[in-house]
């Protein structure tokens, strides 16, 4: 039980000075100014801090098989990192292998989820269609929490799903109130510029980001977006990349269409210089999909997040070591695509964010935790700091400093992509379930301490507007 004494609390619609009370439950029980310390409660002072919704990342690959390999930040590793840098609850994905069901692959997740040191959720990926997938959707849906599901439409001959089977999805969803979210990359396109490039001996990671380039995102996502539009559902696209992506959605959106954007910090941030260096491996570690663009697409995904038609962020989070992306040393296509941050998401949006004064903190509550919760129904339970919320909490210190470095970070990866970058804005003291788990450079994740979130239909409980 705890007093957060002192600090300013900061939501997504106000910033106020307030005490906040976390009962034994682990739920908020009190908030306002002054309190008196109950009986028993242990004081945390915050004086000087931000008091904040913990985040949410609703974008992680947790132990994903992929490219003939397994991302190595498992759902204990992967979920403390996120702990020590202000992140308290996931969404990652259950991803079918082949011949598998929906519902057995979502126990698979289960199990291996159990480990989590943080909340967790599930989107469940449709890579086919059948009558089991059909009947599986609504199970997901009734009887396990889950109230999206993911397509890839890149990732041909593994993942990609063909516009049909979408479509199928996509209105299969839209009648039990589930959301759809997107990968939007043309993956008929990629293969076949992947071979080409191939076949001209371009076989370096150089060549990634020329066989996946911005038209290539911005034509699936309209056609995700049009498709979508057909059937009169909404649709979520993830890791947006490009002008051309945001534009469609800022578009359709003004057209009254319910679409929403999620930006990865890593895009605001990087540009695709980093395929030029000339140490292989170093290239090969930026290996991801969307790939890094040209600089100007940065200010388009600023102004996105700026003007509220882009709405969440994410990482991706996607752990490859040396000897995996080494996989791909002779054939570009052969790098497994993923970067991680989960650790790193929230102070490099502060510092390039808020320090710069492109976002007010309450905006960056928002993209953080709160507009997550909102589109896949966990608010106010998580993304909100009021009486009766789970008592999931980030003390920020506004000004403090750190340098980011694989040699001190805790994920379970041999690299940083943001090596060497000094952040202002970091996490002081992480609370999870009203339990401090992060402070000041201690972390003290708890294995198994992390719960399933079950997220009830749209149906059911009728959508927070944005
Ligand atoms: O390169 C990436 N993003 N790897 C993870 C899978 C995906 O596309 O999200
Ligand atoms: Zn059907
Ligand atoms: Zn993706
Ligand atoms: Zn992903």
């Amino acid at each position: 039980m705890l007093h957060i004494r002192g600090g300013t609390v900061v939501t997504a619609e106000r910033t106020l000075r307030a005490d906040i009370l976390c009962d034994e439950a682990g739920l908020i029980a009190q908030i306002g100014p002054d309190l008196e310390t109950p009986a028993g409660y242990e004081v945390v002072e915050a004086g000087g801090l931000l008091v904040m919704p913990g985040g949410i990342d609703p974008h992680t690959h947790m132990e994903m098989p992929f490219m003939g390999t397994i991302a190595t930040d498992d759902f204990y590793t992967g979920t403390a990192a996120g702990l020590a840098g202000g992140t308290t609850s996931i969404l990652d994905f259950v991803i079918p292998g082949a011949g598998r069901t929906l519902l057995d692959s979502w126990r698979a997740w289960r199990d291996k989820a159990d480990k989590a040191a943080a909340d967790y959720g599930f989107h469940v990926a449709i890579t086919h269609w059948d009558d089991q997938v059909h009947q599986d959707m609504e199970t997901l849906v009734t009887s396990c929490g889950v109230n999206s599901f993911k397509h890839f439409m890149a990732y041909k001959n593994a993942l990609m799903v063909e516009d049909e089977a979408f479509l199928h999805s996509m209105r299969r969803a839209g009648e039990l109130g589930a959301i759809c979210t997107v990968h939007a990359e043309n993956g008929d396109a990629v293969a076949y510029l992947q071979k080409d490039l191939l076949a001209q001996g371009r076989t370096g990671p150089e060549a990634h980001p020329l066989s996946r380039p911005p038209s290539v995102e911005g034509e699936a996502t309209q056609r995700a977006i049009t498709l979508a539009g057909l059937l009169g559902v909404p649709i979520y696209v993830v890791h947006v990349s490009t002008e051309e992506a945001t534009n469609a959605i800022a578009q359709a959106r003004m057209n009254g269409q319910e679409v929403y954007g999620e930006v990865l910090p890593q895009h605001l941030v990087f540009d695709d210089q980093v395929y030029t260096a000339s140490d292989w491996l170093k290239a090969a570690r930026y290996v991801m999909s969307p790939p890094f663009r040209p600089a100007h697409h940065q200010k388009a995904l600023w102004g996105g997040l700026m003007s509220g038609q882009l709405h969440t962020t994410a990482t991706d989070h996607c752990c490859f070591c040396k000897e995996q992306k080494e996989a791909g040393l002779n054939d570009f296509t052969r790098i497994p695509n993923g970067t991680p941050g989960i650790e790193d998401r929230m102070s490099v949006l502060w510092h390039h964010g808020v320090a710069t004064g492109k976002l007010t903190p309450e905006q960056f509550v928002a993209l953080t935790s709160t507009n997550t919760a909102r589109i896949f129904n966990m608010y106010p339970r998580k993304g909100a700091l009021a009486v009766g919320a789970d008592a999931d909490i980030v003390l920020w210190d506004p000004t403090g400093t750190r340098t980011i470095s694989a040699a001190t970070h805790h994920q379970n990866v041999d690299y940083n992509i943001y090596e060497g970058m000094t952040v202002t804005g970091i996490a002081r003291k992480t609370i999870s379930n009203g339990k401090v788990v992060w402070d000041n450079g201690d972390l003290r994740a708890v294995r198994g301490a992390g719960r399933y979130l079950e997220r009830p239909t749209y149906k059911r409980q009728p959508r927070y507007p944005l």
